[in-house]
């Protein structure tokens, strides 16, 4: 079994640099491989001939080293304040805090002791480091600028390779060469141990037998959405089936080209996409465009759920967004979906400041990542209302484009009443509805589509005729008893199309 990963050495690798140059006494590390960690630590104590001391709360504190802590009694061991003063008498040694993170979240007392207790390390020159060990990193705000934070990477693509070859020759068996490729493609974006997991299911259910690739990407879908907040999402959608929007679905193709010659296109001096935001009219095929983009590309589709982002412990927030990052890279090339971006910020900017910081704080880090990001992340947000999002995320450059969607123009609604009558084949009823289309005007592509769901329906019920005369009769008054949603949204509209103007986004037409 392999033991250190070539990320692992890269690690041990900071964590000597930060100790080496002194800047920091506390170190974060956020990991579900405590056991190796610990191992790691081992070792650089070692190196600096120091005592590595352990401390969770279920057995206290340890260290195998040094004889002197079984003098200590239970309680003293497992008193958690106790153990600080103690360590700090010491005067030197490495302090290793194992998944105490909910231990002292709310308690204040605690984050004060070891916030003195830092204090102390610089103020006597003492050397001492402490590390907090655990799966979740929540730092609790008053010791936030003191810490360092270690996270681990995913396995790249070869160090991923590396745990298919080893687990195939544990099972004796090979895999084609294509399938192999497969496999590894899939587990883009798990962790070591889910990989292996991923494939022991996969064994179990006959998927590796069969060669079939679509039960690992089913494991891995469920278990990326049950440990964040991005779930895949199938796309059908191409787009031919977006009505309308030609400036959009243009700017689409034209950055396909760039997305299929990435290499070719760096080259040339292009610089990496950032992302594209779209907002306006609910309805209106901004989700849709999102599907289609993933499609056209050729790109999975990972969406994050915005909604979900300020979790109820501090520093949860940071901890969700740097982990879909962290997912997101390694799965590159990906399109992250940021659905209803407003849902972050909303209730947060009147009122509830503390949210909206934090919001701020976590945006503020996104945005810059969008900008930094070396990896082909690209990033579709999609907003149904923008007037809550603080202006500095909206101004040119953020995004590569902005797009206001509006309402469909005449050609839109033409269009779009076409694709959803050939979606049911009833292609051949397109012609009933010219002498409507005035009516049509104001309507939503969704509002379309429920229209042509509903005369189909009539039609069904009335024993499925198919007469010009009865199509036009249920077309009538399916139209006259609709309400579209922008029947009461007039000064919505008026607000998004003067903010278009103020931000200076692009229009879809
Ligand atoms: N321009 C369009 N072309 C074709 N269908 C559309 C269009 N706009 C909306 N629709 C239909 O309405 C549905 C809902 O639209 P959606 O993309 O969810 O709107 P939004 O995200 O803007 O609120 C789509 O799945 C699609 O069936
Ligand atoms: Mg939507």
């Amino acid at each position: 079994m392999m033991d250190y990963r070539r990320s692992w050495e890269k690690i041990k690798e900071k964590i000597l640099t930060h100790i080496n140059c002194d800047d920091y006494k506390l170190f974060y590390v956020s990991t579900i491989e405590e056991t190796k960690v610990l191992k790691m630590l081992g070792e650089i104590a070692d190196q600096k001939d120091v005592f590595l001391y352990t401390y969770d709360i279920a057995s206290g504190l340890k260290c195998d080293k040094d004889k002197r802590i079984k003098n200590l009694s239970d309680d003293f061991k497992k008193d958690l304040s106790s153990v600080i003063e103690w360590v700090e008498g010491q005067k030197k040694g490495y302090l290793v805090f194992v998944n105490i993170n909910q231990h002292i979240e709310q308690n204040y007392f605690l984050i004060r002791k070891i916030k003195n207790f830092v204090n102390s390390i610089i103020e006597n020159n003492y050397y001492i480091k402490i590390f907090m060990v655990s799966q979740f990193v929540r730092i609790p705000d008053e010791l936030q600028h003191e810490a360092c934070f270690i996270d681990f990477p995913l396995p790249t693509r070869d160090e991923i390779k590396d745990i298919v070859d080893n687990f195939f020759k544990i099972i004796q068996n090979e895999p084609t060469k294509e399938f192999r490729e497969q496999i590894i493609d899939s587990l883009l974006g798990l962790r070591e141990i889910d990989i292996v997991n991923a494939l022991k299911f996969a064994l179990y259910s006959g998927a590796l037998d069969k060669g079939d690739v679509h039960t690992i990407i089913d494991i891995k879908s469920q278990i990326i959405k049950k440990e964040s907040l991005l779930e895949f999402i199938k796309i059908t959608e191409n787009i031919e089936n977006v009505g309308g929007m030609k400036n959009l679905k243009d700017w689409v193709l034209q950055k396909k080209k760039v997305i299929f010659n990435l290499s070719d296109a760096y080259n040339y001096g292009l610089e990496n996409p950032k992302g594209i935001l779209l907002f306006g009219m609910p309805g209106c095929g901004k989700s849709l465009v999102a599907k289609v983009i993933s499609n056209e590309w050729k790109l999975p589709l990972l969406r994050l759920d915005i909604g979900m982002i300020l979790g109820p412990y501090v520093g949860q927030s940071e901890e969700n967004i740097r982990r879909a990052i962290k997912i997101a890279e390694s799965i590159a090339p990906v399109v992250l979906w940021i659905d209803e971006l407003e849902k972050a910020f909303a209730g947060i900017s009147d009122g509830n400041s503390g949210g909206s910081d934090v919001m701020k704080r976590v945006f503020g880090s996104f945005l810059t990542w969008m900008q930094e990001k070396t990896k082909p992340v690209f990033v579709v947000a999609t907003a149904n209302d923008i007037s809550a999002i603080p202006p500095e995320f909206l101004r040119k450059g953020r995004f590569d484009e902005i797009f206001y969607v509006d309402l469909p123009n005449k050609d839109g609604i033409n269009e779009i009443l076409k694709i959803h009558l050939r979606k049911r084949n009833k292609e051949s009823w397109h012609e009933f509805f010219q002498e409507f289309m005035p009516k049509l005007s104001g309507f939503s592509g969704a509002d379309i589509e429920a229209l042509v769901k509903e005369i189909i329906e009539l039609s069904f019920v009335n024993n499925m005729t198919n007469k010009k005369d009865d199509i036009s009769k249920f077309i009538e008054k399916t139209i006259g008893d609709f309400k579209p949603i922008t029947a009461t949204m007039n000064s919505k509209i008026e607000n998004l199309r003067n903010k278009m103007k103020e931000i200076n986004a692009k229009s879809v037409d």
